[in-house]
């Protein structure tokens, strides 16, 4: 599928700010992961954390066998929007949050011996049957940005195996670990060996494995069969399901975030003032950080006429990047900024005041486009 295809759409007929989820990507995304479903017979859960409009639910769930949330809200919209497996992991619980997770989780994943320890006797009060399972720390580093490292020096996400307690599996029914970001299929056959070195002689007390997130399965270029090999090869040696529980690669390149460029000033450089912020509607491109891409633009200087994009915020960085054009902008133009859905709906704020983006759900294909929601004063209030 051609990569940015919103050509269909007229973006005229938005109003700005606002996000577009494209129906059309997010069913090219699910026909890649129903392939791996079928060859593998794995089960793929959506992270809620990536993606959580729950508008287009209705086709996720046609491919997908569930969700995974963070937290008690995430696990309540799985339960109550989605409507399949509902599996939870959070780094701990309140006693409270976890009673009402009893409710909605059909899965729930400690993050130490102690927190499974003490909750143990609390799984009594469930109504229906749930599994739990541990999440451990493989200590095999795949990333190279440390935040999103979730094996880096000292991390607190996952048991690593000095911690591991075996005399405490009684009642466990999966391990999960999570440990990639964006990456192929060869660091993911690399950390299941090393999660197998580590972790392998409590395999066959399992019933399954869960893989975690970070698997960039609809990028181009990722390695499909040897992620179908690995998942397969497991499967047959250790006798257990596994599951993975992505959250970019289900909506990766499925949203779009257009803004209006509202001033252009010059301090050596020219500079738009958009109607959107890096702060307040991407905060990923100032905490990652990173470039969003900009349909029709250019690197700094490659095209004829080059402006750096700042946010409407009073922040000083707020500041989204250096794009070049081939035709001077106008005051009025609108600037489409690619792959938004993920990471960047989920991450709003109010800082400033500053509005949230109105939702469109657009069919690129057909060039269907509805609005879902507007925001406005009453949302800014509500959160004060
Ligand atoms: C435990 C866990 N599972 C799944 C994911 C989803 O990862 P991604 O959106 O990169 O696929 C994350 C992301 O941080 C995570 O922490």
């Amino acid at each position: 599928m051609e990569r940015n295809n919103i050509l269909n759409i007229d973006i005229e007929r938005v109003d700005t700010p606002c996000f577009l989820i494209d129906e059309a990507r997010l069913k090219y995304n699910l026909s890649i992961l129903k392939k791996v479903k079928e060859k593998t017979n794995c089960k793929i859960l959506l992270a809620l954390k990536a993606f959580s409009n729950y508008a287009v639910f209705s086709i996720i769930r046609k491919d997908l066998d569930g969700v995974c949330a963070s937290s008690l809200n995430e696990a309540r919209l799985g339960r109550e929007k989605f409507g399949k497996e509902v599996h939870v992991y959070g780094a701990a619980y309140s006693e409270k949050d976890f009673l009402m997770l009893l409710k909605y989780a059909h899965h729930i994943d400690f993050n130490s011996f102690s927190l499974w320890k003490r909750f143990k006797p609390l799984t009594k009060k469930a109504r229906r049957s749930i599994k739990y399972g541990l999440r451990v720390n493989p200590e095999h580093s795949e990333g190279t940005v440390e935040i999103y490292d979730p094996c880096a020096p000292y991390s607190r996400l996952g048991i690593v195996r000095e911690e591991f307690k075996p005399e405490e599996l009684d009642g466990i029914s999966y391990l999960h670990f999570h440990t990639l970001c964006q990456q192929n299929a060869l660091p993911l056959y690399r950390t299941v060996k090393a999660f197998e070195e580590k972790f392998g002689e409590f395999i066959p007390k399992m019933e399954y494995i869960n893989f975690g997130g970070g698997h960039h399965i609809t990028k181009e270029g990722y390695d499909i069969e040897l992620l179908c090999e690995t998942i397969n090869e497991f499967k047959k040696k250790w006798k257990v399901e596994v599951y993975l529980e992505p959250g970019e690669a289900v909506a990766l390149d499925a949203g779009y975030l257009i803004s209006t460029v509202l001033d252009i000033i010059n301090n050596k450089i020219n500079i738009a003032i958009l109607d959107t912020s890096a702060a307040a509607h991407m905060p990923d491109v100032l905490e990652m950080p990173y470039r969003p891409f900009v349909i029709g633009s250019g690197q700094p200087n490659e095209k004829k006429y080059t402006y750096r994009f700042g946010g409407i915020s009073c922040l000083a960085g707020d500041i989204i990047g250096d794009y070049s054009f081939d035709r001077p902008l106008q005051v009025g133009d609108r600037v489409v900024f690619t792959d938004m859905a993920i990471y960047s709906m989920v991450k709003t704020n109010t800082f400033n005041g500053i509005n949230l983006p109105s939702i469109y759900i657009i069919n690129s294909e057909t060039g269907k486009i509805k609005l879902w929601k507007k925001f406005g004063y009453r949302d800014f209030l509500s959160r004060l």
